[in-house]
């Protein structure tokens, strides 16, 4: 397993921090569900501006298994999808898949939307949270599909998917796009309720409309869907990741540099970029980016997470860091995930002074950050490590990399560039 060296420091003077410009990459939260929708595409789907990450590897390995012949150029970062011979396949997201990578599930909805039935396993819970799948379940349900659970397995048929109206009990982004998908190729109108509204959600459904698709309100809390008989592959590039943007931006904040956000999706980052400048953070919309400058003093911030367009879950360790930096005391309350703040004992371990009871956080700072071991346990807790090393003072090594590169490509290659001393090594540390 890899692990990454960074020899930090507590930030000088404004302007000495990390320096520079950087690109920001496609979205893995985009890529996977819209991988999974060239499911429903008669013909070869073309997407462009993939990350390079192993979340994306995953989901061609998985298309594969069930059929499709997929060509992944990830130097030119695109890959070529046909799944004309999935309906002779299993059909089947095996076990070793879907404990791999948990959006495995967001096959569900185009299998059993397009082929009348999909076998995917159960996923079990995480790291951050059990992340039950009802009410994918429940959606498919509406729209007539047979769930039958067994052996660790959920089987779905469906002759013809009908039309439905419902309600999630339960916002939710995976559960949401499978159904959208599914019902896109059912026969009659949907009406789906209570949704979520993340930008990845929209985007996937521009991505169905561009396949034939006839779908209005994403990016609401109703999505209405007037199902068609087919859809059809299509060339489609993926958009620029708001998370990653974001993790990017705190690096510029907290070390008091200056960085030019290249394609940073701006208008999806509202609540990350208010919250920025309300602890101080100069950010700049300019070059079709985001200029982001580290403040002198930094002040303390509350925080809870919410569904978009409230402050991203997925934004929540990356922000906790720079809490810690602040004059004061911050609050921030994880209200997605029952378990999402493994990051706070490795960031105490840091130097950090933060105190969780229950869903709430409660973060002292300023902190001045020393470096030492420690241990990434998921992809945002891993992202939240590094960006302490670099505000650390000596050498902070982040160990079970591979957390972070199912999320962020090649992090400390592009954050080497801007003036970060941040090495990998391979095979190393446990
Ligand atoms: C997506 O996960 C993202 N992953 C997550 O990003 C993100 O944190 C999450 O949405 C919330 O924004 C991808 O898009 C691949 P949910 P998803 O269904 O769809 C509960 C990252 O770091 N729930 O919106 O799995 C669930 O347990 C990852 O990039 C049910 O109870 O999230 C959770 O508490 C982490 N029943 C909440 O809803 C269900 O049927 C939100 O989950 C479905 C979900």
């Amino acid at each position: 397993m890899d692990k990454i060296e960074i020899s930090g420091k507590h930030p000088g003077p404004p302007g000495t921090g990390l320096c520079g410009k950087l690109t920001i990459r496609g979205a893995k939260n985009a890529a996977l569900p819209i991988q999974c929708a060239a499911l429903l595409g008669q013909g070869t789907t073309r997407l462009r501006h993939l990350p390079r990450l192993t979340d994306v590897s995953t989901m061609n390995g998985l298309l594969r298994e069930l059929g499709c012949s997929v060509a992944a150029d990830m130097d030119a970062r695109t890959v070529e999808i046909d799944p004309d011979q999935v309906g002779a396949g299993t059909l089947e997201a095996p076990y070793e898949q879907v404990k791999t990578m948990r959006a495995s599930v967001t096959v569900m909805g185009p299998l059993l939307g397009r082929f009348g039935r999909a076998r995917v396993s159960l996923p079990g819970g995480c790291a951050i949270g059990a992340r039950p799948i009802d009410q994918h379940l429940k959606g498919l349900e509406a729209l007539g599909a047979e769930v039958e659970l067994a052996h660790g397995y959920v089987e779905l048929r469906a002759k013809r998917l009908i039309g439905a109206r419902f309600s999630f009990d339960k916002v939710t982004v995976g559960g949401t796009q499978n159904v959208m998908m599914a019902a896109s190729l059912a026969k009659g109108h949907s009406l789906l309720e209570n949704v979520a509204r993340e930008p990845e959600v929209q985007e996937l459904a521009v991505f169905l409309n561009k396949m034939g698709a006839r779908i209005s309100g994403a990016g609401t809390d109703a999505i209405e869907i007037e199902g068609v008989d087919a859809l059809n592959g299509i060339d489609h590039a993926i958009l620029p990741d708001r998370i990653e943007a974001g993790t990017f931006a705190i690096a510029a904040a907290i070390t008091r540099g200056d960085v030019l956000l290249e394609h940073a999706p701006v208008d999806h980052m509202h609540a990350v970029i208010d919250k920025l400048v309300e602890a101080g953070v100069e950010c700049r919309v300019e070059d079709g980016g985001l200029r982001v400058i580290g403040p002198e003093r930094i002040r303390p911030i509350d925080v809870v997470t919410r569904p978009h367009p409230g402050f991203p879950t997925d934004m929540q360790a990356q922000i906790m860091v720079l809490a810690a930096m602040a004059d004061g005391a911050s609050v921030i309350r994880e209200t997605i995930f029952e378990n999402r703040f493994m990051h706070v004992p490795e960031l105490n371990r840091l130097g950090a002074d933060i105190v969780v009871n229950g869903n709430t956080a409660v973060i002292r700072g300023p902190t001045r950050f020393s470096g030492t071991t420690v241990m990434a346990t998921d992809l945002r807790a891993s992202a939240s490590l590094v960006l302490a090393g670099l505000v650390a003072d000596g050498q902070t090594e982040v160990r079970r990399v591979y957390h972070l590169d199912r999320g962020y490509e090649a992090i400390e290659a592009r954050l080497r560039p801007l003036g970060a001393e941040i090495t990998r090594y391979h095979g190393a540390g446990a």
